[in-house]
């Protein structure tokens, strides 16, 4: 069994006893310690932690910058010691910052818009942590375009039992501040080739971070093929419809294919196909070879579409993806 040596701001050396298997975050949050974490798998370094002993397993660095290595920083989510650490908290707090609620509108039933004050610069794709209190915090998508828009837009989920959706929908106000940090994620549009196709695809607020890559890519005048495929399973699922729909008016090169598995006859369905989005996506690009790839949304789409696009000959360097990881999961 490998043991840990804990110290916070709050809390002087404690040590922890790690079970077989058991991550740092898991064996301090099991102890009883309140550690920050948010995706619970690497990606939203909420978790971040460092280390003293200069020990602990290279995979717990992985995603982090080389000066962050070089300060000890790891991820406890993602750190399975053979070894005892010193590790301490100290870090987490310094990054993030505070900022103020300027607008929440829903966008359907399900859908919440916050927008924030801009309190750093970032590119439109890339997704920040937010925070409830102290220990809380989730990962979001990035939907605004900083060249136009002097906030933070994100687009959130209501999850019944979510412990930060719902409290975002129900009792976040306009005028609170909230905890965020970041900006993190490498899904963002690079304008190295402004003729190359565009190929989006997001489910559910996947369209979050697909939205800010799109508006991003016109602003810089991308003049490729662009093409936006969103999944829902019915109608009432998509958000957004009449700005999409707009912005296909607008921009030639722009097609937007709004997919849900099921259509009811009452629906106003005029832009809506009724299709299975795996299968669909070959009708819209029958060869992935030459298209710059962004997929967004839950983890399980992400990933069928991923092996979809490269079997339909994306090249892996080509597709950019945000898995939407539950904590959990
Ligand atoms: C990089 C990244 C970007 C993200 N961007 C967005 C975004 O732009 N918009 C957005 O709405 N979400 C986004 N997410 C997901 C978000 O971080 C939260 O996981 C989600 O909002 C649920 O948090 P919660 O606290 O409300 O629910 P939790 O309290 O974490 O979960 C409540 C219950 O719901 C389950 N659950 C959690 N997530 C899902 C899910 N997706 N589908 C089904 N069941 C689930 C949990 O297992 C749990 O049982 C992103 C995640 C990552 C990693
Ligand atoms: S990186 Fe560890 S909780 Fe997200």
């Amino acid at each position: 069994m490998v043991a840990i040596n804990f110290t916070s701001e709050q809390e002087a050396n404690q040590q922890v006893e790690l079970e077989q298997g058991e991550t740092v975050l898991d064996g301090l949050l099991r102890a009883g310690h309140d550690i920050p974490y948010g995706c619970r798998a690497g990606v939203c370094q909420s978790c971040i932690m460092q280390c003293s002993s200069k020990n602990m397993p290279s995979q717990a660095q992985q995603g982090l910058k080389p000066a962050q290595k070089e300060l000890g920083y790891f991820l406890a989510c993602n750190c399975l010691p053979s070894e005892i650490m010193d590790v301490s908290t100290a870090v987490s707090k310094s990054e993030k910052v505070s900022a103020k609620i300027l607008e929440k509108t829903y966008l359907n039933n399900n859908v919440l818009r916050l927008r924030i004050d801009k309190v750093f610069d970032y590119k439109p794709g890339q997704f920040c942590t937010l925070w409830k209190n102290k220990t809380v915090s989730r990962c979001y998508s990035l939907a605004s375009i900083p060249q136009k828009e002097n906030f933070l837009e994100f687009h959130i989920k209501k999850l019944d039992k979510g412990q930060f959706s719902k409290w975002a929908h129900n009792d976040l106000q306009v005028g609170d501040s909230i905890g965020v940090q970041g900006p993190l994620g490498e899904c963002f549009y690079s304008y190295t080739d402004i003729s190359k196709p565009l190929f989006l695809a997001g489910i559910g607020t996947g369209l979050s971070p697909l939205y800010g890559v799109l508006r991003d890519a016109l602003e810089r005048g991308h003049n490729g093929n662009i093409n936006l495929v969103l999944g829902a399973k019915n109608a009432d699922d998509f958000y957004l419809v009449d700005d999409l729909l707009a912005l296909e008016r607008r921009y030639i090169q722009l097609n937007v294919h709004f997919v849900a598995q099921t259509l009811l006859k009452s629906d106003d369905n005029k832009h809506i196909v009724e299709a299975d989005i795996y299968e669909y996506i070959h009708q819209v690009v029958p060869d992935f070879k030459n298209q710059r790839v962004f997929l967004c949304g839950a983890d399980s789409f992400v990933k069928k579409m991923k092996r979809r696009c490269f079997m339909a000959g994306a090249n892996m360097p080509d597709i950019s993806a945000d898995a939407f990881l539950a904590f959990n999961q």
